[in-house]
C-alpha cells in the first residue's frame, strides 16, 4: 500500500506566509484593474479552491464564483495531454467579466482550452490567475494575467494541489520528491 509524507517531511517550495503576501497583492492589482466592474471567478476544481477563496477575500469588488471541472490528469504527475469538461459553469458567461482561477500553469493545454471554450460564451473579458507557473513545461501559448510565482520544474503539492488526490490540505506548497511519486 502507497504511504503518504506529512506535511512536516516536504520541503516547504513556498510558505504560507509568502502565499498570503502574494495573494494580496494580486487582489489590490485584480481590485485596480476591474474598478467600477463586477467580476465572475471561474474556479477549476480542485486544486485552485484555496486560492480563489483566498484571493476573492482580498478583491474589494462585487465577485461571484462558479466552478468548473476538467479531467486531464490520470491521477499521477503526468498529463494525458487530453483535456475533457466534465463540469461545466453553472451560468452563462456572456457579457461578464471572466477570471479563470486556476492552481497551476504547466503545459499550459489545460488553460487553453479553457480558454477556447470560455471565449463561446463571449464574455465582456476574460482573463487567468494562477497560483504557479512552470514557465519553462509550457508547450502551448496561453499566459497567466495574474501570477503568483514562477517556480522550477518539479512536481509540487500543498496548498490545493494534489498527487493522486493527496496533500492538498497542506498549507505551504512543498515539493513532492520523485521517490513519492
Ligand atoms: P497543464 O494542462 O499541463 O498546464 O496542467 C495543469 C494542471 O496539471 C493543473 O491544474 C494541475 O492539476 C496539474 N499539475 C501540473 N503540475 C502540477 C504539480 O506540480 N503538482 C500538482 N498538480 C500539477
Ligand atoms: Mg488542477
Amino acid at each position: 500500500m502507497q504511504s503518504y509524507a506529512t506535511a512536516t517531511e516536504l520541503r516547504v517550495l513556498i510558505s504560507r506566509d509568502q502565499i498570503a503576501r502574494r495573494v494580496a497583492e494580486l487582489g489590490e492589482k485584480i481590485t485596480h484593474d476591474y474598478q467600477g466592474e463586477t467580476i465572475i471567478f471561474v474556479g477549476v476544481l480542485k486544486g485552485a479552491s484555496f486560492f480563489l477563496s483566498d484571493l476573492a477575500r482580498q478583491v474589494k469588488l462585487d465577485v461571484t464564483f462558479d466552478f468548473i471541472s476538467v479531467s486531464s490528469y490520470g491521477g499521477g504527475v503526468r498529463s494525458s495531454g487530453e483535456v475533457r469538461l466534465v463540469k461545466d459553469v453553472d451560468n452563462s458567461l456572456e457579457g461578464k467579466n471572466v477570471i479563470i482561477i486556476e492552481d497551476i500553469l504547466d503545459t499550459g493545454l489545460t488553460l487553453s482550452f479553457l480558454r477556447k471554450q470560455f471565449l463561446n460564451h463571449k464574455p465582456r473579458s476574460l482573463k487567468i490567475a494562477a497560483l504557479l507557473d512552470k514557465v519553462s513545461r509550457r508547450i502551448t501559448d496561453v499566459r497567466g494575467d495574474y501570477v503568483g510565482f514562477e517556480i522550477p520544474d518539479e512536481f509540487v503539492v500543498g496548498y490545493g494541489l494534489d498527487y493522486a488526490e493527496h496533500y492538498r490540505n497542506f498549507p505551504d506548497v512543498c515539493v513532492l520528491p520523485p521517490e513519492l511519486q
